[in-house]
């Protein structure tokens, strides 16, 4: 049986599964996928939507787009080609993509390379190293990004201060306040044996010396952090036209290729959100962005400190809680 004749439900739940490797806001995995006839579905998990920090569901379309951009990923290294539907259902919001296979292609290099990195790919809160992300690097990542109609704006030194001056602020907005304490604590620290959360292992053992701070997760982790700063970091809004939950999901999608293309490169990223969770903080960066659009995330673009080695990956949900396959 040649891949092409394999059962198309077996295909894209392998597919789905691979979408499990896809970032999260705090690894939540707010996605379950259901695998029928030529059609694999995405829906939104509203149980692990952050429902005090992402009232809107911007984080939780955000995460849902990288997992789609995961699954297309799979589906080009396995030699298919697919037409994605964004919210397919204008009765069910849930319901956010429908990735329908279309016809077989040669597998290229450059898929099977994007599915390996899939597996490598992975979330850096150390400081970074003196040596700057080459600006070509910088173009291509733009090039992944933009590849879905989002959008890079890399900020000036002016404003790596603004956003370091709105990233405490907003830390502090949220450190303050008991409910997002609560639900901030629920979701990170420990060794997660459940498969969701950020564990200790991937969180900073002590603050790093960054001008941006980054998230406070209110709690010191196990993660060793060298002497490096962020001096040499570029710092990029992902921004886009609109603000609605297309919008947020192609946002995610552009987030997972522009990742992988980084992590290709030797680059690091780090999500910065809690910017975008605060709507004082979110007007800020709608400000620097000279109206050009609306802005989904904060990345730090660096070049990893080569004296510490990088943590270790996260937990992930199994197959079973993140899939659904209807036979037939
Ligand atoms: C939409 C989104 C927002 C995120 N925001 C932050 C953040 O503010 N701070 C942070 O340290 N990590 C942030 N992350 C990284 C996640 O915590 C990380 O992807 C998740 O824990 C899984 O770990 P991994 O990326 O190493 O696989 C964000 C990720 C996504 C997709």
């Amino acid at each position: 049986m040649s891949d092409g004749d394999r059962p198309r439900a077996a295909v894209l739940a392998e597919a789905a599964q691979a979408a499990g490797y896809a970032p999260s806001v705090h690894n939540t995995q707010p996605w379950r996928w259901r695998a029928a006839g030529e059609a694999l579905d995405l829906f939104a998990v509203r149980e692990r939507q952050l429902d005090v920090a992402d009232p809107e569901g911007r984080l939780l379309a955000i995460s849902c787009g990288t997992a789609v951009q995961h699954a297309r990923v799979a589906l080009a290294a396995e030699g298919w080609t697919v037409a994605v539907a964004r919210m397919p259902d204008p009765a069910d919001r849930d319901h956010l993509a429908r990735i329908t296979l279309t016809g077989r292609t040669a597998v290229t290099p450059e898929a099977m390379r994007h599915f390996q990195t899939m597996r490598l790919r992975h979330t850096d809160r150390r400081p970074v190293s003196d040596t700057p992300v080459r600006p070509e690097a910088i173009a291509a990542i733009r090039e992944a990004v933009t590849a879905s109609g989002i959008d890079l704006h890399v900020l000036t030194g002016d404003q790596i201060l603004e956003l370091a001056a709105a990233a405490s602020h907003a830390d502090k907005v949220e450190t303050e306040d008991p409910e997002q304490r609560e639900e901030l604590a629920y979701w990170v620290g420990g060794d997660r044996p459940e498969g969701t959360g950020v564990p200790d292992a991937v969180i900073p053992s002590q603050a790093p010396q960054t001008t941006v701070p980054g998230r406070d997760f209110v709690r010191a982790g196990t993660l060793t952090v060298g002497s490096g700063h962020d001096r040499a970091a570029a710092y990029a809004i992902m921004y886009g036209p609109g603000d609605e939950l297309a919008d947020w999901l192609l946002a995610g999608e552009a987030l997972s290729a522009g990742w992988l293309a980084a992590t290709e490169l030797g680059v690091t990223v780090l999500p910065f959100s809690s910017v975008i969770e605060i709507p004082g903080t979110r007007h800020t960066l709608r400000g620097m962005l000279s109206d050009l659009g609306y802005p989904y995330l904060v990345l730090r673009l660096g070049t990893a400190d080569p004296d510490h080695p990088g943590p270790p990956h996260t937990p992930r949900l199994r197959a079973d809680q993140t899939i659904d396959v209807i036979a037939g």
